[in-house]
């Protein structure tokens, strides 16, 4: 299988990686390694640039993301924007946002573990080759994908985690969860998203400069 060469990666050029992410979403867009693609509209593969500094993987693709084939672009997406912003974060120029699923569950139901199991490749590929400075878990659906032990979101969220090999890792809340959760007061899910993401701006600034 094509995708296996990508597993494990030593220092390419830019160009060399943007061309194998293209040739690993060829492929990805013709998967049906799970039953998702019977009801898929798109593949939802990722959205940014190759050489992006920081790596952001949601669950799962929802309607919005079905329909057009990129991620976070529905309500949770833009509040997910909103959020990047006021910390001094540029979606467009800091991430490469992906799934740890490609296709839509059917209802948003949670992906299940053999869908994960049938798309983990994809998404290895994708951390071997973008090689980000910070990955950031999205949502403990997410994390579990990458956390064997049980843990309680609300107890890792904003912890530096070493679960990639040398990449900065952070668990953070899901933009979906905040948005059932409005207030910013001190202590509410979206204050300590806010202090989250600023400390991601912190430690990207000081990756960058070291
Ligand atoms: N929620 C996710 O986890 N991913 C998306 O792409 C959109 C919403």
């Amino acid at each position: 299988m094509i995708l296996h060469k990508f597993e494990k990666i030593g220092d390419i050029d830019a160009e060399t990686t943007k061309q194998s992410l293209k040739e690993i979403q060829n492929v990805c867009e013709q998967c049906r390694a799970c039953d998702l693609f019977k009801t898929r509209s798109h593949v939802v593969f990722s959205d940014g640039a190759a050489t992006a500094d920081i790596m952001l993987i949601g669950e799962a693709p929802g309607a919005d993301e079905d329909a057009t084939g990129v991620p976070f672009v529905g309500r949770a997406g833009k509040l997910l924007n909103e959020l990047l912003e006021a910390s001094g974060l540029s979606r467009e120029n800091d991430f490469y946002m992906c799934n740890t699923i490609k296709c839509r569950p059917p209802q948003n139901r949670q992906p299940s573990r053999e869908e994960k199991a049938a798309c983990e490749i994809y998404m290895k590929a994708q951390i071997s080759l973008v090689k980000p400075k910070i990955i950031l878990l999205c949502g403990s659906t997410a994390a579990s994908s990458f956390i064997d032990e049980e843990f309680k979101i609300t107890q890792i969220r904003g912890k530096w985690l070493n679960i990639f090999d040398g990449i900065e890792s952070m668990v953070i809340l899901h933009p979906s969860y905040l948005l059932r959760n409005h207030s910013e007061e001190q202590g509410s899910p979206r204050w300590f998203t806010k202090r989250d993401l600023d400390n991601v701006k912190k430690k990207l600034d000081l990756l960058r400069n070291s």
